[in-house]
């Protein structure tokens, strides 16, 4: 499979050059991945607010807005504060269907050294989409996206 984390790091790159804010970075980011991802139904962001995750910029179905720590794909990674990667979601207790189409996820959780901002979700209608190099892939991403927050 074609695998397209150089590509996609590289346009970050330049969209995240110069440009700090979260919104409009996560958004591009989102957008990118959705660009370049085979086989995925939905990209994006969640954010941590006020102890829950509240959906962010995203591309794909309307997705549920808030989600609690201990729910979830999303709040299970959130709360290890570690990547999962999910072959069949159906398999995975509490897996919220935001869209039925979905049969695989990854959650990258959004750390700035120990604090939590969020996480990054990409779901696929493909079971066993996502691999290990994903995994770094996305922890790449995401680590990109962290730093140009800065
Ligand atoms: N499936 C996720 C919910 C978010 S949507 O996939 C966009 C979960 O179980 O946390």
């Amino acid at each position: 499979m074609i695998m397209p984390y150089d590509d996609i790091l590289s346009e970050l790159s330049g969209l995240f050059e110069g440009e700090h804010d979260a919104i409009a970075n996560a958004a591009n980011a989102a957008a990118v991945l959705w660009q370049h991802l085979p086989d995925i139904n939905w990209a994006g962001f969640y954010f941590l607010k006020g102890g829950e995750l509240v959906l962010g910029p995203f591309q794909g179905k309307p997705a549920c807005i808030r989600i609690g720590l201990h729910q979830g794909v999303c709040g299970a990674a959130a709360s290890r504060r570690e990547s999962l990667v999910v072959a069949d979601v159906h398999e995975f207790p509490g897996h919220i269907a935001c869209d039925g189409a979905s049969n695989a996820e990854i959650v990258v959780p959004l750390l700035r050294g120990d604090t939590l901002l969020g996480v990054l979700d990409i779901d696929s209608p493909r079971h066993g989409r996502f691999t290990e190099e994903d995994r770094a892939g996305c922890e790449a991403v995401a680590r990109a996206y962290v730093a140009s927050l800065a």
